[in-house]
């Protein structure tokens, strides 16, 4: 096999990721630890996760799905609210396993979420991780009823991403699940505290894949996918040497009948074959120098972790991804890429 058709990289990490909770989490977790030594977790439970306390119960409950022998961090979150109690970013900070924040403005994805309804709110709280230099994962999307959907990113950029920055400009923020050339130009345009995730879908797709030949409820997710351009300006971003971008797949799962529903869910299933899918974009893009970097760097340098010492393989060889995977007790998942064939695979 030539050095094409094989990639060693730095073990890489995931840097946003949903797992859900139990039974879930068993059937998810084990395609995040074939190939990454950490995670960011999300921390939209029902209720979500807004205490260290609650952090720690989650953290166990993860780590009881991790096999012995298997070298797994979970990097936990607090999820931001109206009635978020400040006194968190002192306990988060010295737990050591609570790594950031999460706010998500209130209305988007699950109407019962608390959210942030008003970002003055969290004012306090922002003054806290900017003293304590403690990261705050945006998800940056307007909820603004008047915003159309697919102008939600760059409406919430401009708008209250700019207010947040120029209040605090020590402030370590990421971008989530960026999709816009908007966001890309924010990212680039910031100091080295402001940073971005990108996710498999938005490299890959663009928003004719909720159209193909009917509607795709499996290509539905938040921030939606975008024009072709806006792929293109995210794929830029991640081939240009950048420092400021990484992986987080948002590997965000739901049951089958919940996505193929008369109100589907939003959130693409990706951790079976993130990586591979991560790999193709690259090759796609002329860029396999830089998947390294992105996977494996960029992260753990903006989170102030070590980087990894292991390394995961990645070779040429064609794999059928499977139809649908068992979720929970009974239940199934629709992974993306369904029943496709990708050309790299994570070698064993
Ligand atoms: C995520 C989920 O299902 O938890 N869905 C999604 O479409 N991205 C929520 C999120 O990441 O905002
Ligand atoms: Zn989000
Ligand atoms: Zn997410």
């Amino acid at each position: 096999m030539s050095a094409s058709e094989r990639i060693t990289l730095i073990q890489p990490d995931d840097w946003h990721l949903h797992v859900r909770d139990a039974p879930y989490i068993a059937s998810v977790l084990p395609a995040t630890l074939r190939c990454y030594r950490r995670a960011i977790i999300m921390p939209n439970l029902h209720p979500p996760v807004t205490t260290v306390a609650a952090a720690a119960a989650y953290r166990a409950r993860i780590m009881s799905a991790v096999p012995a022998g298997i070298d797994f961090e979970p990097l936990m979150t607090l999820y931001l609210s109206d009635s978020f109690d400040v006194a968190e970013i002192r306990r988060a900070k010295e737990s050591g396993f609570v790594h950031a924040v999460k706010l998500y403005p209130k209305g988007i994805a699950h109407k019962a979420q608390p959210g942030v309804s008003d970002i003055e709110v969290t004012f306090p709280t922002l003054e806290a991780m900017e003293k304590h230099a403690f990261p705050l994962l945006v998800h940056a999307e307007s909820t603004d009823n008047n915003v159309d959907p697919f102008d939600r990113e760059a409406k919430f950029v401009e708008t209250t991403l700019g207010r947040i920055i120029s209040r605090f400009p020590g402030l370590r923020v990421v971008v989530e699940h960026i999709s816009t050339r908007e966001a890309v130009d924010f990212v680039l345009a910031a100091g080295f505290n402001v940073a971005a995730t990108v996710t498999p879908q938005h490299l890959l797709l663009n928003r004719g894949a909720l159209f193909e030949s009917g509607i795709r409820p499996h290509h539905y997710c938040i921030p939606l996918l975008k024009r072709e351009e806006h792929r293109r300006a995210v794929l830029k971003a991640i081939t240009s040497g950048s420092r400021k971008f990484f992986l987080g797949t948002d590997s965000a799962p739901h049951a089958k009948h919940l996505k193929e529903s008369a109100c589907g869910c939003p959130g693409i299933y990706s951790a079976h074959a993130s990586l591979e899918l991560y790999a193709m974009a690259f090759e796609d893009a002329h860029a396999i120098h830089h998947l390294e970097a992105f996977a494996s760097l960029n992260g753990p340098d903006f989170y102030r972790l070590p980087r990894n010492t292991s390394t995961v393989t990645l070779e040429k060889k064609c794999w059928k991804l499977p139809a649908e995977i068992q979720y929970g007790d009974g239940e199934i998942l629709i992974p993306l890429f369904a029943d496709r064939t990708l050309p790299w695979r994570l070698a064993t």
